[in-house]
Parts: C-alpha cells; sequence; structure tokens
C-alpha cells in the first residue's frame, strides 16, 4: 500500500508540474477562443484545452505545436498574441474567408514553426517582413488572400523553405534577389516550388534568380506584369519540370539553349510579346505540353523539326505564332497527342494527316490558315475533332463539310459512374452515393495547376485519380466509402478544375474530427494525386454537422408525451442495463453453460474454440456502429434467418450483415459449427466471410457486399443492368464453378440446398457469387452416403427426387441450377402463372429447328437472335440437370466442363463477327461493352485496394 500511495503522490506532482506549463498556452487559447466567431463547440466545455478535446489544438508536453483549424468559418482577426506560441511548429488557417485584417509581425516570434498554411483566407496588407525569422519554416503557403506590397525579401533567409506559395494575391514590385546586403529568393536552394502567378508582379524576371544550385521543380510567374525578357540563366535550373511565364508582358528572344531544360514537362508562354524564331525544342524528351500562343515570334517558312520528334507530346498550342509551312504526318503519329491547336498561322497544302494517327486525338484546330485541299474527309475529321474553318478549303461556295463548322462535338461531362440503386431518394440534406447509401458528402473543387494531359475526355485519368483518393482515405484510416467526382473543366488560368465529392461510411454524416482530417489531407497536399495531375489547390465547401432533417416539428401535446414515453423509456433501460449486466456477470461467471464463446479471447487466436480462417469476431457495438444503429436505410434485406443490413467498415469496405432474429438464432455450438465451416470458404465465385458477431445475445454473420445485387434482379430489369447472352454464359459459368467447390474442394464438401437466382449475386464486374448458406449442411466425413434431413429449399428449384426420398445428395444442387440455367435464358420465375418453367420449356422446344424454336419463351433482352450461338447446348444441359433421377444428372464439375466448351464456343463466334470488340472476360478496361458503362468503373473499394500507397 505504502508503494501505491507514492505512486499516486509523484503522478500528482508531475500533473501539477504540467498544469502550470499549460497554464500560459491555456490563457492564449482563450484569447483566440474570444478573438473569433465559430470556434469548435469543444472549445467552449471548459475542459483542458491540451486534454486532446479542443478540436483542432495538438499539444506535446503541454505546450501547443499544432492549430488546424481549416475551413470553420472562423470570422476575426489574427490577434498579437499568436506570437506567443512559441512551440508552435504547425499553423494551418486555411479556408476561413471570414478571417480578416493585416498578418502582425509578432508573426515573426513562431520560431520553431514549419508550416504556415494561410491559403484562402481574407486577410490584407502587407505581408510582414518579420517572417524572415522563421528560419524553420519548410512550407509557406500564403495563397489565395489579399496580400499587398512587394514580396519581403527576407523570405530569402528561409533556407529550409520548400514550398513558397504566393499566388492569388495583390502583391506588387519586383521578384527580390539577394545582395551583398539584403537577401532574396535566389537563396532559397532547397525550394521546389516558386508559386507567384496571379499577382501584379512588376519589373524584369532577374537573371540572378537562378543558379545552378537550385532544386526548383515548379516556376509558376503567371498572369503578372512582368516584362523584359526571359533570362538565360534560367537553364540552370535543369530540375524545373514546370514553367508558368503565360500572360505576361515579356519580349525578347526565348533563350536559345532552352533545350538543355530536358526534364521540363510543362511549358506555357502563351501571352506574352517573344520575338525571334519559334525556340528549338529539340531534346526536350518528356515535354507533353507546350503552350507558345499569341507571341511576335518572326515569321517562319518551315514547321520547326522538333514538332514531331517529341514523342511524349500530348498538347501543342501555337495559335497565332506567325508559323508557316507544311504539317509533318509524323505529328499526327505522336502516340499520345490530344490536342493540337495551330490556328491563326499561314499552314499550307498539303495537309497530311497520317495513316494511323494517334488514337487520343480529339481536337486539331487548323483553323484561319491557308489549306486549300484536303483528301482525307471522310476518313478521320469527326473522330480526330478537325477544324479548317477560315481557310480557303471553306470558302469555296457551297462547302457543307462538318470541319468548316468552328465548333467540334460537344461532349458530355464526365462524372464518376454510379451504381444502379434500388433506393433512389434520401432524406433532405442527405445524397445518394455511388455505391447507394444516402449520406452528407465532403464537397469541395480541385484546381490543378499544370495536369500533363489536356483532354477532358480521358476516363482513365480519372479513375486512376478517384482510385488514388480511396487508397489515400484507406491507409489515412477515414471512414469513407466513396468518393465521386465530377464535372471537370478548364477555368480561365488554364488550370483543370474538377469537383469531388466525399461519403462517409457507416454514419451518414461525418463528425468534426472526421472533417478536420479530411480538410488537412489536402489543404497540406499530404494527399498526392497522380502524377499527370501534378499540384493542385482544394477549395472545400462549409460541411453541415447538423443532423437531416426528416421529422417536422411536433406540437406540445405530443411532446408531452413523448416526455413520459421517454421516462418510462429511460426507467426501463435502467431495468433492461441492470439485467444485461447481471446476466453478464453471471455469463462470467459460468461461461461453459451458456456461451462456448465467452472463454475465448478473439485477440489472442488461441483456445479450443472457434477455429476460423481468416474471419473475424466483431462486438455488437461495432457492427452498429458500422450500420448507424441498424437503421432502416440500411436494412437491404430480410431472409427466413433473419434481417440483412448493409454497413461500411472503417476501412471503407461495404459489407452486408445477417442478423439473426432473436427467435430464430440457433445455439451457440451451432453457431460455432457454421461460422467455422463458412470461415474455411474461400474461392471467387463464393460470397466470402468476413467475420461474425455473437455478442449480447445476438448472432450475426459479415459477408463481403457485392454491389449489384442478386442474379434474380438483374433478370428482372429491377437493377438496370443489361445482361446480354455471353454475360449470361459467363454468370452460369460462375455459379457452377461456385457450386462445384462447394461440393468438390470445400472441407468437409457442403451442399447449397438453396441455389436460385435470389441466392446468386453480382459484383461490380458482373462476376457471379453463390450466397446464402443458411441452409447449407456438409457432407459428414465419415460416410459419403446420403444425408437425410427434413426438406429445405424455395419451391420450384426443390429437386423432385429429393422431396420424396429426403435423401439429399449433390445432385440436388444441380437440378436446381438447372432450373436457374432456364430462368436465365427465359427470365421467367420458375413458377409462373401455375406454370413450371421445366415444362414450359419442354411443351414449346422442337429440336429439329433452329435455337429449337424456343423463340417465344426467351428473355426478349437476350439479344438478337443470330447471336445466340450455343444455346441449344446450354438447353441440352440444362435439361439434363432437371432430370427426374439423380444419377441421370451430371455432376456440377461436368456441367462446369460442358459451360466452359459453351463458352468457348461463343467467345470465338464472337471475335469471328466483327460485333465482337472486347474480350469475354471483360478485362479490356476502356471498353465498356456488353454490359453499361456504370457497372464497369464502379469503385467497390472492397477491389482497389491493393496496391500500396506510393511514398
Ligand atoms: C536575414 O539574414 C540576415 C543575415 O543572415 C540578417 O542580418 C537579417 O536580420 C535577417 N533578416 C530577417 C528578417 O530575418
Ligand atoms: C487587387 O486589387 C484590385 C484593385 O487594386 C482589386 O480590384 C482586386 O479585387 C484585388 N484582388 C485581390 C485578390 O484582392
Ligand atoms: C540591395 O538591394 C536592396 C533592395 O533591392 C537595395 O535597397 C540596396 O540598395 C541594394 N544594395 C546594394 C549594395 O546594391
Ligand atoms: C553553389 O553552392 C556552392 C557550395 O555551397 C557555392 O560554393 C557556390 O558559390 C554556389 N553557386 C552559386 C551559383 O550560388
Ligand atoms: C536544335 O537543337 C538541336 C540539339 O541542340 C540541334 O542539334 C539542332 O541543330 C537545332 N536545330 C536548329 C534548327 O537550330
Amino acid at each position: 500500500m505504502g508503494t501505491r500511495i507514492r505512486q499516486f503522490l509523484v503522478i500528482i506532482c508531475i500533473k501539477f508540474s504540467i498544469v502550470s506549463a499549460q497554464n500560459s498556452d491555456h490563457a492564449k487559447l482563450q484569447v483566440l477562443r474570444r478573438t473569433w466567431k465559430n470556434t469548435p463547440p469543444t472549445w467552449n466545455d471548459g475542459s483542458d484545452p491540451c486534454g486532446g478535446s479542443w478540436d483542432g489544438i495538438t499539444c506535446t508536453n503541454g505546450r501547443v505545436t499544432e492549430i488546424n483549424l481549416v475551413n470553420m468559418q472562423l470570422r476575426g482577426n489574427l490577434p498579437d498574441d499568436i506570437g506567443q506560441f512559441t512551440e508552435l511548429q504547425i499553423l494551418d488557417l486555411s479556408n476561413n474567408i471570414g478571417l480578416t485584417g493585416s498578418l502582425n509581425s509578432q508573426i515573426g516570434n513562431l520560431r520553431k514553426l514549419t508550416n504556415l498554411y494561410l491559403v484562402g483566407c481574407g486577410f490584407t496588407g502587407p505581408i510582414p517582413g518579420t517572417i524572415g525569422y522563421l528560419e524553420n519554416l519548410i512550407f509557406l503557403s500564403l495563397n489565395l488572400n489579399g496580400f499587398t506590397g512587394p514580396i519581403p525579401a527576407s523570405i530569402g533567409n528561409l533556407t529550409n523553405l520548400e514550398w513558397l506559395d504566393l499566388n492569388g494575391n495583390n502583391l506588387t514590385g519586383s521578384i527580390p534577389v539577394s545582395n551583398e546586403t539584403t537577401p532574396g529568393l535566389d537563396m532559397l536552394t532547397k525550394a521546389q516550388h516558386f508559386h507567384l502567378g496571379d499577382n501584379q508582379l512588376s519589373g524584369d524576371i532577374p537573371p540572378t534568380l537562378f543558379n545552378s544550385n537550385m532544386t526548383l521543380i515548379h516556376l509558376l510567374l503567371e498572369n503578372n506584369k512582368l516584362t523584359g525578357t526571359i533570362p538565360s540563366t534560367l537553364v540552370l535550373v535543369t530540375s524545373l519540370k514546370v514553367v508558368r511565364l503565360d500572360r505576361n508582358s515579356l519580349r525578347g528572344h526565348v533563350p536559345s539553349n532552352i533545350n538543355n531544360l530536358i526534364n521540363l514537362q510543362n511549358m506555357f508562354m502563351y501571352n506574352n510579346q517573344l520575338s525571334g524564331p519559334i525556340p528549338n525544342l529539340t531534346g526536350m524528351s518528356v515535354l507533353n505540353y507546350i503552350d507558345l500562343s499569341n507571341n511576335a515570334f518572326d515569321q517562319s517558312e518551315v514547321i520547326p523539326p522538333w514538332f514531331s520528334t517529341l514523342q511524349a507530346l500530348r498538347t501543342i498550342k501555337m495559335h497565332k505564332t506567325k508559323l508557316g509551312g507544311q504539317l509533318p504526318a509524323a505529328l499526327f503519329r505522336i502516340p499520345q497527342l490530344q490536342i493540337v491547336n495551330l490556328s491563326n498561322n499561314r499552314i499550307i497544302d498539303p495537309l497530311n494527316i497520317s495513316s494511323n494517327p494517334s488514337t487520343q486525338l480529339q481536337l486539331v484546330d487548323l483553323g484561319n490558315n491557308q489549306i486549300g485541299d484536303f483528301n482525307q474527309r471522310s476518313e478521320y475529321s469527326t473522330s480526330i475533332g478537325l477544324i479548317l474553318a477560315g481557310n480557303p478549303i471553306c470558302k469555296e461556295s457551297g462547302v457543307t463539310e462538318t470541319f468548316c463548322s468552328s465548333t467540334t462535338k460537344s461532349s458530355t461531362p464526365y462524372s464518376t459512374p454510379r451504381n444502379k440503386c434500388v433506393t433512389a431518394s434520401c432524406d433532405s440534406g442527405l445524397v445518394l452515393s455511388p455505391n447507394c447509401q444516402c449520406a452528407r458528402p465532403y464537397t469541395g473543387s480541385f484546381f490543378f495547376k499544370a495536369p500533363f494531359f489536356s483532354s477532358l475526355e480521358n476516363l482513365t485519368i480519372y479513375s486512376s485519380l478517384h482510385d488514388s483518393l480511396m487508397e489515400f482515405f484507406q491507409n489515412a484510416g477515414l471512414p469513407v466509402s466513396s468518393v465521386s467526382l465530377t464535372n471537370p473543366t478548364r477555368n480561365v488560368d488554364d488550370y483543370l478544375q474538377i469537383k469531388l465529392e466525399v461519403f462517409p461510411c457507416g454514419e451518414p454524416i461525418f463528425n468534426r474530427t472526421e472533417i478536420l482530417r479530411l480538410e488537412l489531407a489536402f489543404t497540406k497536399s499530404s494527399f498526392k494525386p497522380p502524377e499527370e495531375f501534378y499540384i493542385y489547390y482544394f477549395i472545400p465547401e462549409t460541411y453541415n454537422f447538423f443532423p437531416s432533417t426528416k421529422h417536422k416539428s411536433l406540437n406540445t401535446g405530443i411532446i408531452v408525451g413523448l416526455a413520459v414515453v421517454c421516462c418510462v423509456l429511460v426507467v426501463l433501460l435502467v431495468l433492461a442495463g441492470m439485467y444485461s449486466f447481471c446476466r453478464k456477470e453471471a455469463a462470467e461467471r459460468a461461461p461453459e453453460q451458456s456461451q462456448p464463446f465467452a472463454l475465448w479471447d478473439p485477440t489472442s487466436g488461441s483456445g479450443d474454440v472457434p477455429q476460423l480462417k481468416g474471419a473475424r469476431s466483431f462486438t455488437f457495438e461495432e457492427l452498429q456502429k458500422y450500420t448507424n444503429s441498424f437503421s432502416e436505410i440500411n436494412n437491404i434485406g430480410k431472409g427466413g434467418y433473419g434481417m440483412v443490413y448493409k454497413g461500411c467498415l472503417p476501412n471503407g469496405q461495404l459489407i452486408a450483415i445477417k442478423r439473426a432474429q432473436r427467435g430464430s438464432a440457433q445455439g451457440g455450438l451451432e453457431f460455432k459449427t457454421e461460422i467455422e465451416l463458412l470461415s474455411r470458404v474461400h474461392h471467387k465465385n463464393v460470397v466470402g466471410l468476413i467475420g461474425f458477431c455473437f455478442d449480447q445475445g445476438e448472432q450475426m454473420l459479415v459477408y463481403e457486399y457485392i454491389v449489384n445485387g442478386t442474379l434474380k434482379d438483374s433478370l428482372s430489369g429491377r437493377s438496370g443492368i443489361r445482361l446480354d447472352w455471353m454475360r449470361r454464359i459467363k454468370i452460369a459459368l460462375g455459379t457452377a464453378r461456385g457450386l462445384q467447390y462447394l461440393h468438390d474442394h470445400a472441407d468437409p464438401p457442403i451442399i447449397h440446398r438453396d441455389v436460385k437466382t435470389n441466392n446468386i449475386l453480382l459484383d461490380e464486374r458482373l462476376v457471379a457469387k453463390v450466397a446464402d448458406f443458411g441452409l447449407s449442411k456438409p457432407l459428414s466425413y465419415t460416410d459419403m452416403t446420403p444425408v437425410t434431413t427434413q426438406v429445405k429449399g424455395t419451391m420450384g428449384y426443390v429437386d423432385p427426387e429429393y422431396y420424396m426420398t429426403q435423401q439429399l445428395t449433390e445432385k440436388s444442387d444441380t437440378y436446381s441450377f438447372g432450373v436457374v440455367m432456364l430462368e436465365i435464358i427465359t427470365a421467367r420465375n420458375p413458377i409462373e402463372k401455375d406454370r413450371y418453367i421445366v415444362r414450359v420449356v419442354k411443351e414449346v422446344m422442337d429440336k429439329n429447328k433452329e435455337l429449337y424454336d424456343l423463340h417465344e419463351v426467351l428473355d426478349p433482352a437476350i439479344g438478337l437472335s443470330s447471336h445466340l450461338k450455343g444455346l441449344e447446348r446450354f438447353v441440352d444441359l440444362a435439361l439434363s440437370c432437371v432430370e427426374e433421377l439423380g444419377n441421370q444428372r451430371p455432376t456440377m464439375s461436368e456441367v462446369v466442363k460442358e459451360l466452359e466448351s459453351i463458352m468457348e464456343l461463343v467467345g470465338r463466334n464472337l471475335v469471328e463477327s466483327s460485333s465482337a470488340l472486347a474480350s469475354y472476360e471483360g478485362a479490356s478496361k476502356d471498353y465498356n461493352y456488353p454490359y453499361s458503362n456504370d457497372s464497369l468503373f464502379t469503385y467497390s473499394e472492397c477491389s482497389s485496394s491493393t496496391k500500396l500507397h506510393p511514398k
């Protein structure tokens, strides 16, 4: 006991000393709280700011080290006291447009600061020169404010700076460089980013700004008032990848050795008064975007030879550059070329677009040139978006060619494809996510400053951005179920703008902590998009934390009534709590009697129960959280076993939870046997068990969620997914493989006993997955003789032999599968208007006629009858499966072989006939035949999380 007391006293002492240190920062935080409107609600509960409960505040040893308050509608000034957080390392107040006034010179006291982000606030006035004292600063982002005055030369003292972003202010004066007495930006040799665009900077670009010790990647000076020539010292900075000098008043020659910048990827020099020859870019082998438009170059008689040799080019814009001569056909063969704008030049005949132009070409604008003839008219002009308006060829009277109009086809704007959702409407304030959950997304817009590509139609680009976002959220452990990208456009700065929506997982609304983490992912650029997108900034919209408004306000009478009911409920709840507590106690005391799992520690993985392969145990609270308290909206079905709920794990994976009704729960031992069995089943065509819950009297099975619903939904047309013949064969084959696995490879073997189209699910690529083992029974190991059981199953699918004899064999599954096959070609229910599908098909069928004369019973949606190669064999197989006697039916492995052979026949036929463009495996990602676009690019988290996040 003596040691206890001593420990206690020591702890008290430590606490006390911490509290006294805290007090100083505590008082300063209170100043911030009073100065600013709309600080987070957690700041008002009187708790210790360093205790971890204040949103946005991080402390180390009782001192504030981080203040992250992004996009919170904060209003007010930055108080002088900010300078007293002397341990502060990160200050991020971005996207609070209500933060106004000037930046106090006190900011120079934050000597430990490494990251200062004040992006998109309302600050005005000059940037204080004291910022030069922040010698540990690595990131300095003051972009998108209203700062005026010159760039302080003292920034040159920040020798650790890697990122300098002053874009989008009203800064004036010239770019500071060092001399004997003053520092300048040329001293920032660690800097990779100079983003100084969209200001009013004037004067020449100083030649001493550049030296060979620099490591700049991005030099962005666009849209200023810079004059003079482009200094030839620029080429000393060979690390440069992006140079934007567009929309200034630069004159003179482009440095003749500019092609020494061999790492340059994007070069923007449009809208200046550059003169002299068009620069020689030979050797810039990674250049993919060049825009030299609207300059005063000397008239050229020939197209520069580098035009067709730069194999990385995607965009060439040299509109109004006095370019003359013939275009080389090789230009159009550059493999990734997308956009060519050479309008308002002097290009002459012949125009020869090569025999195999880049497949990505979308726009070739040669308007207002001197082209008088074009003899490849029909071949290319529409597919490559050719414009020849204003050329002699279009001035002949009576021309009607489409290329003579000055606009090209407009395309529908891109948006992330969605699943077909059964529920189509949500409560007000909530939005349907791409994977069919009602939730409130976090939204905002990306602005990519220099993307490699110029086409807005390149779908794979967006899906790679999408995937990298999902991957990022998963690795960060953020509860995101899906993201949606919409409406890419180019804004006036030639930035690519894309709207983003991020949907929460589990709860329908993000909480403040989660939103803060999302915001920080983007302001701090910790999210790294695929390389093609390059640097960006992100402007979030205000997030509404309030619950959705489902119920109208109630009148007082009801409220009084409710209050009474509530009191009663509280009492009941207390009683229930006591009861369950007592029960728990009892259970703990006598685990063997009541619960076979009670002894078993799910984390230890040891002990005698249960033997699970890969399945995990969930607590009731966890599943409650993942399903939004088993809410109505997450209820996706009802079976004999109980309700089925959709949920979402914290890593974003969607799950389907089967929750046993209280009455229908099995005994603990049976449940254990079942999960042991299910956890051993792993096959591409069988729905996988993720885990289970055996807690608080609940029995739940947690499966992977299969996005496209049941085969029945698709056959009936409810899901909106069109199944053509090839796809149907593939689904039949997948199902057969799943059943074959259960019969021949599961250990012990499993007879499904309830094969039907409602138990066959389709994933995002329409791969069939056999589901629902509620009725599954293993064959006993000892004797493989038929198992005698009470008959279970679904009317219309049940094997008549089993029904009569109660002898269950694998052939009973074969029978049900035969019925499923007939359903697959007819889309009729097994029993419809008192007629049994097997009999209907047999009656109509005439083996001597084409397609066995089955036209009248076939599903019209299956496609043209001329494409139904192999249908006869498929019907033969189905009918052999529904033979009266089990021993006359094929085994599932024989069924698989025959279906494979039918599929091969159909596949070959498809390849021979020109209609078959894609492989029937659906392997080609760009190609969306034969099922609709929507399911191809369904981003099910489950499938996109395999790659590791690139560091
Ligand atoms: C910048 O550095 C110089 C010399 O290294 C020093 O004299 C000057 O005070 C510094 N200025 C600021 C604002 O940090
Ligand atoms: C810059 O100043 C001009 C007038 O001088 C003003 O119209 C404009 O809104 C200012 N821009 C910003 C970003 O503050
Ligand atoms: C150095 O530059 C500063 C600011 O541009 C200027 O005021 C000063 O006169 C310069 N000093 C010398 C010695 O050139
Ligand atoms: C580059 O750095 C080296 C070593 O730090 C230095 O001696 C040299 O003067 C620097 N060169 C330039 C151009 O600044
Ligand atoms: C362009 O530059 C390359 C490589 O530096 C050189 O070989 C070529 O002669 C130059 N072409 C012209 C027209 O100056």
